[in-house]
C-alpha cells in the first residue's frame, strides 16, 4: 500500500476537543450509527433521511469512525473563509489517490503539482476557450437527438448523457473520440471508471469491518485492474498526440504536454498528465451528465416547467440559423439556466466537500449551535450539500418544491453568501463549472426544442451513489414536437 494514496485525513484525530455533536436516534454501543434496515449502497440519503433535523453540524460513527457533517448555511459560510480554512479529503476521495495520486481533484492544495496543473490548465476554461468548444457540443448534441429520434422504445437517459459529456469532454479536450453513438454497449472506460468510483466510496466501509484489511486487499485488487484499463487508454490518447508532432496547446491535452508555467517555467511531468487526464476524463463528464439527467426527471415531471422552458427555448432558437444555438444564444436561455441551477439544488452531483481549518480555531458564533466550538488543524468537516441545500432558515418551509424562479437575480441577491455550492468553494472550487454550465444549458435546449418528453408514469426516482450522484434506472419516451409547437426546427 503506498503511503500516497493513504492521505494524511487517515491520520487526522477529529477529536473536536471532545465534543460530541447531534446525532440520529439508535446509536449501538459497538456499530455507531451504522444504519438498521437501510440501504448500505446509499450513504448520502440514509443520511439525509436520519439527520435534517439535528441541526446545522450533527455526526455520525461508523464503528470508530466519527464523520462531522455541516448542514447549516452560516455554519458553512464560516468554513468557505478561505482566510481561515482550505479544502482537504474526505476519506473516499483521498481514496482515490491510488488511482489518480496528485491530480487536480485529488491533490492536497500543499502539493506542488496542485498550483502547477492549476495555474497550467486555467487558460482551457476561460471564456475565449468556452467560444472553442461551442461548435464541438452542438455536433455532439445532434449525435444524442438523432440517436433518440431513431428510438423505438423508452431511452436509458442517463446512460445516454453519459454517452455525451463523455464525447464532449474527450472531443473538446483531448481531440479523442470514444465513438460512444456508434456502438450499444457501455465503454470500457466509463464501466471501468465507475468501479474505481464506487471502490472509492466503499474502501472506507470495507476497511472499518473487523476482517476489512483483508477484505480490501482484493477489492484494491481487482479496482487495480480496472483502472489499468483506464491507464492503457490514457497512455495510447497521450502517445497518437505525441507521435502526431503536434506541439500545439490547441487543448487541454496540448496545454498539459507542451505549456510551461509564465513564471517558473515549470510543466507537468508525465506521470501528472496520466494523472490529469484522467482526472479531467472523470470530473469533467460524470457529475454533467447526471445533472443533466435530473434535470430532464424534473422537466418530465413538472409540465408546467417543462412549457415554460420550451417557449424561452423556441423564441431564443427561432433567431438561430438552422434552429441551433450560437454560443451568444446560451445566454440568453435564462429560464433553462434556472431550470439546471434549481435541478443542482435538490441534487447536487458532487454532494460533498471537506473542509479544515488553516490554525486552530473557534467557529459557530450565532449559527445556533449553542457555545462555539473549538476545531482544530487535526478536524474536518464534509459539507452536505443536499441537506445545506434544504436548510429551510435560507429556502423557506417549501424546500422539496422544484421551482426554478428559486434563482431569478433578485432572489439570489437577498440569500446569504455560500448557502448554494454544487461547484464547491475558493481556490479548490470546480475548475469546469462554465464549461458544465455551457453545455448543460446546451443540451437541455436543444433536446427541449425537438421532443416531448413522457416519463414513466410508474418510475419514482431511484437515485445510485458512487461519489457522483445519478438518476438510476430512469427511462423517457421521447416524442418529436410537431411543427405548430416549433417554428424553427427544420428551417
Ligand atoms: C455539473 C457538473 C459539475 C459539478 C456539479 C462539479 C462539482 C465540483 C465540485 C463540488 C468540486 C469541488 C470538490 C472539492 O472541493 O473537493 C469540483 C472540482 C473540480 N471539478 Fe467539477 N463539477 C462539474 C463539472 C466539471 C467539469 C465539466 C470539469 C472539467 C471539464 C470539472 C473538473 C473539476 C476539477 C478538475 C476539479 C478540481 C479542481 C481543483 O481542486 O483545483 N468539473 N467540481
Amino acid at each position: 500500500m503506498s503511503e500516497e494514496w493513504r492521505g494524511p485525513i487517515a491520520t487526522m484525530r477529529n477529536g473536536w476537543g471532545g465534543r460530541d455533536f447531534p446525532h440520529p436516534a439508535g446509536r449501538r454501543r459497538l456499530l455507531g450509527d451504522l444504519p438498521q434496515g437501510m440501504d448500505p449502497r446509499t450513504p448520502l440519503q440514509n443520511s439525509m433521511a436520519r439527520c435534517r433535523d439535528l441541526g446545522p453540524i450533527f455526526e455520525m460513527r461508523f464503528l470508530n469512525r466519527r464523520i462531522v457533517f455541516v448542514q447549516g448555511a452560516a455554519l458553512n459560510a464560516e468554513l468557505c473563509d478561505e482566510s481561515r480554512f482550505g479544502k482537504t479529503l474526505a476519506p473516499a476521495v483521498s481514496n482515490l489517490r491510488m488511482f489518480v495520486g496528485d491530480g487536480l481533484f485529488t491533490a492536497y492544495t500543499d502539493e506542488p503539482n496542485w498550483a502547477l496543473a492549476h495555474d497550467l490548465l486555467r487558460p482551457a476554461f476561460t471564456k475565449p476557450a468556452m467560444v472553442t468548444y461551442h461548435d464541438t457540443m452542438n455536433e455532439v448534441a445532434d449525435e444524442l437527438i438523432e440517436r433518440w429520434e431513431r428510438a423505438d422504445a423508452p431511452v436509458d437517459v442517463s446512460g445516454d448523457l453519459t454517452r455525451l459529456t463523455l464525447e464532449t469532454i474527450g472531443r473538446t479536450s483531448f481531440s479523442h473520440s470514444f465513438g460512444s453513438f456508434e456502438r450499444e454497449e457501455q465503454d470500457v472506460f466509463v464501466s471501468s471508471m465507475i468501479r474505481a468510483l464506487t471502490h472509492g466510496m466503499r474502501r472506507q466501509a470495507i476497511m472499518m469491518m473487523p476482517w476489512g484489511r483483508w477484505v480490501v486487499g482484493r477489492a484494491d485488487r481487482r479496482a487495480q485492474a480496472a483502472q489499468s484499463v483506464v491507464d492503457d487508454m490514457v497512455d495510447g490518447i497521450i502517445a497518437d498526440r505525441l507521435a502526431a508532432d503536434d506541439n500545439h496547446e490547441r487543448d487541454l491535452l496540448g496545454l498539459m504536454l507542451h505549456s510551461a508555467h509564465q513564471d517558473t517555467g515549470a510543466r507537468l511531468d508525465p506521470l501528472a498528465v496520466r494523472r490529469n487526464v484522467v482526472t479531467f476524463l472523470v470530473a469533467g463528464h460524470e457529475t454533467t451528465s447526471g445533472a443533466l439527467s435530473f434535470a430532464l426527471w424534473f422537466l418530465a415531471t413538472h409540465p408546467q416547467v417543462r412549457s415554460r422552458a420550451q417557449a424561452e427555448v423556441d423564441a431564443v432558437l427561432a433567431g438561430e440559423v438552422g434552429g441551433i444555438p450560437s454560443y451568444a444564444a446560451i445566454a440568453r436561455l435564462r429560464y433553462v439556466r434556472r431550470v439546471l441551477d434549481e435541478a443542482l439544488r435538490l441534487w447536487p452531483t458532487a454532494p460533498a466537500y471537506a473542509r479544515t481549518p488553516l490554525r486552530d480555531t473557534v467557529i459557530g458564533e450565532g449559527a445556533g449551535v449553542g457555545a462555539p466550538i473549538t476545531m482544530t488543524t487535526d478536524d474536518w468537516a464534509l459539507i452536505h450539500l443536499p441537506l445545506l441545500h434544504r436548510d429551510r432558515s435560507v429556502w423557506g418551509e417549501d424546500v422539496e418544491r422544484f421551482d426554478p424562479d428559486r434563482f431569478l437575480p433578485e432572489a439570489v441577491r437577498r440569500r446569504p453568501a455560500h448557502s448554494y455550492k454544487p461547484f464547491g468553494t475558493g481556490e479548490r472550487a470546480c475548475i469546469g463549472r462554465q464549461f458544465a454550465l455551457h453545455e448543460a444549458v446546451l443540451v437541455l435546449a436543444r433536446l427541449l426544442h425537438r421532443f416531448d418528453f413522457e416519463a414513466d408514469p410508474g418510475y419514482e426516482l431511484r437515485i445510485t451513489e458512487r461519489l457522483t450522484l445519478m438518476p438510476e434506472g430512469f427511462t423517457l419516451t421521447p416524442r418529436l414536437r410537431t411543427p405548430s409547437t416549433v417554428s424553427t426546427i427544420d428551417q
